[in-house]
């Protein structure tokens, strides 16, 4: 078995994999954005995912079953909707099947692609050998009871109404279709699946026609030709039967722009990569190469609306039966195991803007607590905010005086707390936060504070404008702990007494007391240390090292900004 190493998300995979096999209740976790299932990922760029759906694994093996529900948004029934399904004897119909699909969408929230209402293949021999009369008749009565069917049912939204009308060339394919009643019968069965829905979106249905060549040409011409004549198509689909050996077809998406030029929406509906078997990784790899690809063209064309997979695990292909010695062909191996090609598909699908537009601000912050307050500095910190997605980091506004004035947006940092310096001494300052997140949405300002600077002129308070500051993080391997190193150097002219070094931990990282060389505490994130008595003093050029233990909950990053005495240190 080949696995594709992607962390948590294969191992998401398998667990419903291993889930589904012991047939025992899934308990997944919440997954991260971007850990999220195809559909998360494909809505949010308003795509459809999709797959072909086998009613027998449909109805009972929980494997297949957690993974079509779990994955997609979008079905289309591999054969249970095929004339030979819904009529195999005249006016004889059966939907058992038909509606096995679209009830396993509509209780998992998926759209569903009718497939195929008029095709050469799989269609009933009474049909084959009808007049051209009866044949035209029956073709009507066919679209008006199996589209009919479904045209109040919010679930299905669109059909293949005619399938394959080319043969490889591009010509028309001499079907009994074809033979019986001419080309005229592309547009009869469009005028007809109008009437019959009104409101389903009608597609022309090919394969060999990704790229730009001779057939996709043929077909862009009908399609052209077929709405100039004002027949209702809607949609131009193609197929994706892909074979890595045959190589990746040229310019598909140009191919899928000059459709959407006119006016019609295009779909990858039948996607699916074989191989010659067996199987092995570089196999894989190209296969992943061509979903991906593929996943690109249509995410780059706004018409495209999305990507119906033709199934999705090698336990149940058509590719075996129809190619002797390929296979292999789908993102999820006989196991139900994700290939590469799975994460290939993920992957184009997540931009990083996760299950969709966040549009929750942070819960406010706390009221800021000053400490460390000097002549031109102080220290702030305050309970931080939380949000459902995660917060980024905080707004500090500052404004000048007991009342009045401007708030101004004096700091940006990461984690709850901030250093502010160069102050007046003797002067009153009132502090608010707020907090934000990735998608920018800002929480409301929290309660204000009011500090005042020390009067400077001297006293253990205000410190030299020149210090330099070297910071070592020194996480321990495996567990949450870690070792702080910081050395201070006074770069100034005169002797350095009394200091106190302020800076800001990270969100998540805390000092466990003591400390060595310094007396340290903590508030918030906002750390203070002062010297003992044998480094109370730093003359010119002097320096000193201090350090602490301390735990963090996943984050190994540095303070950025260190004061002394309020005034910022350089940081090398
Ligand atoms: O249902 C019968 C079953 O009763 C019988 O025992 C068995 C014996 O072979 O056949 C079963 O029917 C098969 C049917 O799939 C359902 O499994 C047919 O033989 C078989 O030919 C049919 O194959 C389907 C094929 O269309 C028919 O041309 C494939 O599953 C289906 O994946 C394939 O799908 C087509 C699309 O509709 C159009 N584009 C090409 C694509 C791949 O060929």
């Amino acid at each position: 078995m080949i696995i594709f190493a992607r962390g948590a998300r294969t191992a998401r995979m398998a667990v419903i994999a291993a889930a589904a096999a012991l047939a025992v209740p899934l308990v997944v976790a919440p997954p991260a954005a971007a850990d999220s299932p195809l559909r998360v990922h494909a809505a949010a760029r308003g795509k459809f995912i999709g797959y072909a759906a086998n009613t027998g694994p449909l109805a009972n093996e929980t494997a297949y079953r957690n993974i079509a529900a779990t994955e997609f948004n979008q079905v289309t029934a591999e054969n249970a909707m095929k004339w030979d399904s819904t009529e195999p004897s005249d006016g004889n119909y059966t939907f058992a099947g038909a509606d096995q699909v679209v009830a396993f969408a509509t209780a998992n929230n998926q759209q569903v692609h009718g497939h195929t209402l008029v095709w050469h293949s799989q269609t009933p021999g009474w049909v084959q050998g009808l007049s051209a009369t009866a044949m035209r008749t029956a073709m009507q009565d066919h679209i008006a009871t199996v589209a009919g069917r479904y045209a109040n049912n919010p679930a299905l939204v669109s059909w293949d109404v005619v399938n394959e009308v080319f043969d490889d060339n591009g010509n028309m394919r001499t079907s009994f279709w074809y033979n019986t009643l001419g080309a005229s019968y592309i547009a009869d069965a469009f005028r007809y699946a109008r009437a019959a829905d009104s409101n389903a979106r009608l597609c022309i249905n090919d394969y060999n026609v990704e790229g730009i060549n001779a057939k996709s040409t043929a077909m862009y011409n009908l399609v052209r030709q077929l709405r100039a004549d004002g027949v209702p198509v809607d949609c131009v689909g193609f197929q994706g039967h892909l074979a890595i050996q045959y190589g990746f077809p040229s310019q598909v998406q140009q191919n899928m722009e000059r459709f959407a030029a006119l006016g019609v929406q295009v779909r990858v509906t039948e996607l699916d990569v074989r191989m010659q078997m067996p199987r092995d990784s570089s196999k894989d790899t190209t296969q992943a190469t061509y979903y991906r690809n593929v996943v690109q063209a249509c995410l780059a064309v706004t018409a495209c609306a999305g990507i119906t997979i033709w199934g999705f695990t090698d336990k149940y292909s058509w590719v075996p039966d129809v190619f002797g010695g390929e296979g292999a062909a789908l993102p999820w191996d006989a196991n139900y195991s994700p290939k590469p090609a799975y994460t290939a598909i993920h992957d184009a699908l997540d931009d990083g803007s996760g299950p969709g537009p966040d549009t929750t601000p942070p819960t406010t912050p706390g009221t800021p607590t000053a400490s460390g307050v000097t002549s031109s500095g102080v220290s702030l910190s305050w309970a931080a905010s939380s949000d459902a997605v995660g917060v980024t980091g905080y707004d500090v506004l500052r404004a000048t005086g007991a009342s009045g004035g401007t708030f101004a947006v004096v700091g940006t940092p990461t984690s709850a707390s901030f250093v502010d310096s160069g102050l007046a001494a003797s002067t009153t300052y009132r502090y608010q936060v707020r907090a934000r997140d990735a998608a920018g949405n800002l929480s409301a300002l929290s309660p204000v504070v009011s500090v005042t600077t020390t009067a400077g002129g001297g006293g253990p308070g205000p410190g030299p404008s020149s210090c330099r500051v070297a910071y070592t993080i020194s996480p321990w391997g495996g567990s949450s702990g870690f070792t702080a190193g910081v050395t201070l150097t006074n770069t100034g002219t005169s002797t350095l007494s009394g200091w106190t070094l302020a800076f800001s931990l990270p969100t998540g990282q805390r000092i466990t007391p003591p400390g060595w060389s310094a007396t340290w505490s903590q508030s918030g994130q906002a750390v203070t240390a002062t010297p003992l008595s044998w480094n109370s003093t730093l003359a010119p050029g002097g320096s000193t090292t201090i350090g602490f233990n301390g735990t963090h909950t996943g984050g190994t990053g540095e303070p950025t900004t260190f004061t002394v005495g309020g005034s910022s240190c350089t940081v090398v």
